[in-house]
């Protein structure tokens, strides 16, 4: 580990620090020193600084443990934040915002960590880089309270970030914007330095600004999802395509075709999050966003239509085996939080339902959900099963051999939430099979 200042003067790159080892902190600092950068990250968890310091990666991202280690000479990893006050000048902010029992986004660690630096003696050398989503104005407030408590010197931005997990590294070093606000255009300078060999769109604006981009980019996102949902669940009632729908409507270069994938619903840490907090703050500000409030019923309901599907053909769930293939919110991450897979396996359970699952890398669902029996494997799950939910569709899922798997089910029924699976090759095996949005008699 290099805990030697000095040997910053060597590097071309600038000194960062980042505040949460979290996964937006952790990909952030890591992705910052592939581009050169001498970076100190700090965690307040001993454990988790303990393991990055061994070159452990805590969390489940493609990637990032191997940059991690070609860049390790230029990372530290500290409990400490006067280490890091005293090794970098642009210091980002990435400590989590969760959303309160009123929907708005929990700032207490935010507020936390201006307390430590003033206690710990953050200057004029400072610039404070806002990683972490927080609701638009917030910018203004922290730059008063900075203010108040004599840190006037000190410099604040806003810069959200815009990675998916699971290709955070890509989105990280390929963005396609990369977003500053500011207060003084040189402290603006200073952040836009650090990107400048992404080469990328850089986009500079007021902090406020900013922060509604990020906001206003996922809400939009989630948007399209229950657009497409939408559309999947009135598909079903007339006879179309989802599939070739959403294809027909992507050609057309203003809408685009990305996420317009229909589904479970969205999950997730920063969907229903962020769609949340943004309803909440214009809720709060008289607004009443009602589009962001269907976007949001509709997700719900979305999750629970595969139990209406489920009840269609077993008539009832009481006693029945139903198999959750795949947990997390989407496919290659281990993270559940707002996962579909949580609401289908506590609706399943509540009907009565014996419910099997399994995940190639989630495996539990917690203290709540401790009915469910967790397999090693997807034929484990699906063996002696009433029914089958692809709920998140991995690739080792969806590639599962089918025909091998159905006479091990009690009844060959099979639900497709993700539209992953090709429907003629699952009706050819056998399967009586379901998407979402498409007719089981149209599927051949
Ligand atoms: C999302 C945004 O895509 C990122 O740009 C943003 O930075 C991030 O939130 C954040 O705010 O930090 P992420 O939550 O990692 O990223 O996941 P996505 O890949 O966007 O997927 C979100 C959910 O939408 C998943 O449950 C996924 O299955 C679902 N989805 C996505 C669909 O149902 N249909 C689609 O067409 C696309």
């Amino acid at each position: 580990m290099s805990a030697d200042t000095g040997a910053g003067e060597a590097d071309a790159g600038a000194r960062v620090g980042v505040i949460g080892a979290g996964y937006v902190g952790l990909v952030t600092g890591v992705c910052l020193a592939s581009l050169g950068h001498r970076v100190v990250l700090r965690d307040i968890d001993e454990a988790k600084v303990e393991r990055l310091n061994a070159g452990d990666v805590p969390i489940y991202e493609p990637g990032l443990e191997a940059l991690m280690a070609e860049h390790r000479e230029r990372l530290e990893f500290t409990e400490s934040l006067k280490r890091l006050l005293d090794a970098s000048e642009i210091v980002f902010i990435a400590v989590d915002t969760p959303p309160t029992y009123s929907g708005d986004a929990d700032l207490s660690r935010v507020h936390r960590v201006l307390d430590e630096l003033q206690a710990t003696g953050a200057d004029a050398r400072h610039v404070l880089v806002m990683k972490s989503t927080v609701p638009v104005g917030t910018g203004e407030r922290l730059r008063a309270e900075l203010d108040a408590r004599g840190l006037d010197g000190v410099g604040y931005c806003s810069n959200p970030e815009f990675l998916k997990e699971g290709a955070a590294i890509a989105d990280f070093l390929e963005p396609d914007r990369v977003v500053i606000g500011d207060f003084r255009p040189e402290d603006g300078d200073r952040v836009e330095a650090l990107y400048a060999p992404l080469g990328a769109p850089i986009m500079r604006t007021s902090v406020p600004s900013a922060e509604m981009v990020k906001y206003a980019s996922n809400a939009f996102l989630a948007t399209k999802i229950s657009f497409i949902n939408e559309i999947a669940n009135v598909c079903e009632e007339v006879g179309a395509d989802v599939d070739v729908v959403a294809e027909g409507m992507g050609l057309d270069k203003r809408i685009g075709p990305a996420f317009l994938r229909p589904g479970v619903g969205f999950g997730g840490s920063c969907f229903p999050k962020d769609v949340a907090a943004l309803k909440q703050l214009a809720g709060n500000s008289g607004y009443h966003f009602q589009l962001l409030t269907s976007v949001i019923e509709v997700n719900e309901l979305q999750k629970r239509r595969v139990i209406n599907k489920l009840k269609k053909h077993l008539e009832t769930l009481e006693g029945r085996r139903i198999a959750l293939l795949g947990l997390a919110f989407k496919p290659d991450t281990d993270d559940i939080r707002e996962a579909s897979s949580l609401v289908l396996a506590a609706r399943l359970l509540a009907e009565g339902a014996h419910v099997t699952a399994y995940d190639p890398v989630v495996n539990g669902l917690g203290e709540r959900l401790a009915g469910v029996e967790i397999h090693s494997s997807a034929e484990g799950a699906l063996a002696g099963a009433h029914a089958g939910v692809l709920v998140t569709e991995w690739r080792s899922i969806v590639e599962l051999d089918w025909s091998a798997v159905r006479p091990s089910m009690a009844t060959p029924l099979v639900i497709d939430g993700r539209n992953a699976l090709d429907p003629a090759s699952m009706l050819d095996a056998g399967y009586v099979f379901e998407g979402v949005g498409r007719l089981p008699e149209a599927l051949r």
